[in-house]
């Protein structure tokens, strides 16, 4: 299987926030943000798979800031790598200013699909080749965090995760 680069999965998604997706603060509901992120992320893993993709987890999400009714906001997803069936899919959140057009990071998360086929059984996928150096620096700890998500499920031995123990053992 031929392999890819993260800007082949890239998938920008902007739209406006709106009355009906905001909190009581007037800011966007946390909510829609995650699910405008999974919209985004499932595209990326399919332009990557070329299969059915699933959502398996949310490995992380940081609210970092408000974004207020009004704002014009662009999710921006791409995969980060790849490993047998399961991808990571990074995300960065973005809003821009009204009047001089300036983009400013608002948020980012971390999303994993998994490729599945007609029956829902995970399939393998195309390996990711970085090439830019923010590229190579989430492809280097993509590992890292499949690892803490699998300790975290549950689905996998906390002793058996090596990248996890290579950060606390010398
Ligand atoms: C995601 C799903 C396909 C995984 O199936 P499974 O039987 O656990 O399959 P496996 O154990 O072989 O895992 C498949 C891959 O997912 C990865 N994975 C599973 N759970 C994970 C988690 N919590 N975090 C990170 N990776 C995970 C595995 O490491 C494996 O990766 P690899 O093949 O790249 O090594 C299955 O749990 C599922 O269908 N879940 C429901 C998905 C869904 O409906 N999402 C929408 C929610 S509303």
């Amino acid at each position: 299987m031929q392999a890819k680069t993260p800007k082949e999965s890239r998938t920008i998604m902007t739209d406006l926030v709106l009355p009906s997706e905001t909190n009581p603060l007037n800011n966007l509901f946390g909510g829609e943000l995650l699910a405008r992120m999974d919209r985004a992320a499932s595209i990326a893993a399919r332009r990557h798979s070329r299969r059915v993709t699933v959502t398996a987890s949310v490995n992380h999400v940081a609210f970092n800031r408000a974004i207020p009714l009004g704002s014009v906001v662009t999710v921006e997803a791409c995969v980060s790598r790849a490993f047998n069936s399961s991808m990571e899919i990074y995300l960065d959140v973005w809003i821009e200013d009204r009047e001089n057009g300036h983009r400013s990071k608002a948020n980012e998360a971390i999303y994993t699909f998994v490729a599945v086929d007609d029956t829902g059984k995970p399939v393998a996928v195309p390996a990711i080749v970085p090439e830019t150096d923010l590229e190579n620096e989430r492809f280097d700890a993509a590992l890292r965090r499949k690892q803490l998500s699998l300790v975290l499920a549950g689905k996998m031995k906390p002793k058996e995760a090596t990248e996890l123990k290579a950060l606390f053992v010398d």
